[in-house]
């Protein structure tokens, strides 16, 4: 594989820490989406809104999603951290059908999240293609406070707000044949920058067990912050599974599908040995070309030790318990 085609993870550690600097420049505040301002006026209209304001609401993209937030927080999902601040964590992410760097989110505006459609399909009693806005409205949303650890070794945390991915699975009513679930980003190329560079396998898709699709930590993210989800973070809806590095957290879904073989997935199939299917958090296994005993914390840039399963291991350690011979934390 050629070294001038260098992926984004494809860095040492040194140079992620360095970005941490990052930070303190001005510059970066200076330059905040306009999707962050946009959504602070957009909460601010309140019960006065007048007739003209209010119809304009009942227009918006959004409006269904925003009638539903922002919703009640599951306090059983306590933090050990602070949470990030928002700006910090909108203005520093992985996606990569924007670009490789951090900084595109003002890229990702550039993606259209409705109409947007979410197809059910595969090994189920109840396939479907949803509208997002009907989707929505079929399951009970929360806020939910979560660690994310990203591969790259830095962390944040963030307050999703969205509904149970095992909910998702009881409506779409699995056959007993179905063992795993893939999903399926759905950005179009023509809004996607970065989907013009041709070796990587897009779309980018991701995969779970059923079992991990069931446990109560699954999440499917519909917005953050008591807001509706901002484009850099995955709108219109993402998966959250804390307890696996970030990369398996895929966004922008369309398609959910359940399957009886193991789904390729978007890394695994870039860079098997660096980036497999379970990925699960580990201090004690290395990343061939970096350690994962430490994580830079996004906002304050301390150095603090990763934890076994990112924290979760009461919620998950179980679904591997009997699982031999697999690579559960690469
Ligand atoms: N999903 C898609 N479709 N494309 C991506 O590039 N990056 C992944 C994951 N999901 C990615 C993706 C990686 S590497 C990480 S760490 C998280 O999204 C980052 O999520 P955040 O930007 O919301 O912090």
């Amino acid at each position: 594989m050629s070294v001038f085609r260098r992926r984004g993870w494809e860095i040492p550690e040194r140079r992620a820490t360095a970005e941490s600097v990052f930070f303190r420049r001005r510059a970066l505040l200076a330059g905040l989406g306009a999707g962050v301002v946009g959504a602070a006026a957009y909460y601010a209209f309140g019960d006065g809104m007048s007739p003209a304001a209010a119809q304009a609401q009942d227009q918006a993209p959004d409006a269904v999603l925003a009638g539903l937030l922002p919703a009640k927080r599951n306090e059983t999902f306590k933090l050990d951290r602070g949470l990030t601040p928002e700006k910090i964590n909108g203005n520093y992410n992985n996606f990569y059908e924007f670009g490789t760097s951090k900084y595109v989110a003002s890229a990702a505006q550039g993606l259209k999240t409705r109409p947007w459609t979410v197809k059910i399909d595969g090994l189920v009693n109840n396939p479907a293609e949803l509208d997002f806005d009907d989707l929505v409205k079929k399951f009970a949303l929360e806020e939910r406070l979560y660690r994310h650890r990203c591969v790259e070794a830095w962390s944040m945390t963030i307050p999703w707000t969205g509904f149970a991915l095992a909910d998702l699975v009881k409506f779409a009513d699995p056959k007993a044949e179905a063992t795993y679930v893939r999903f399926e980003t759905g950005v179009p190329k023509a809004e996607a920058p970065g989907m013009r560079v041709s070796w990587y396998p897009w779309p980018y898709t991701e995969g779970l067990t059923i079992a991990e699709a069931k446990n109560e930590l699954a999440f499917l993210a519909v917005g953050t912050y008591g807001k509706i989800m901002p484009n850099q973070h995955g709108a219109p809806i993402r998966l959250a599974v804390p307890w696996k590095y970030g990369f398996k957290s895929i966004k922008s879904i369309s398609r959910i599908s359940f399957v009886d073989k193991r789904p390729d997935t978007f890394w695994e199939a870039l860079q098997s040995s660096e980036y497999g299917f379970w990925a699960n958090v580990n201090p004690e296994v290395p990343h061939p070309r970096w350690s994962q005993a430490y994580e830079r914390v996004l906002d304050t840039g301390a150095q603090v030790p990763t934890q076994i399963y990112n924290g979760y291991g009461d919620y998950v350690a179980g679904l591997y318990k009997d699982i031999k011979g697999e690579a559960l934390f690469m």
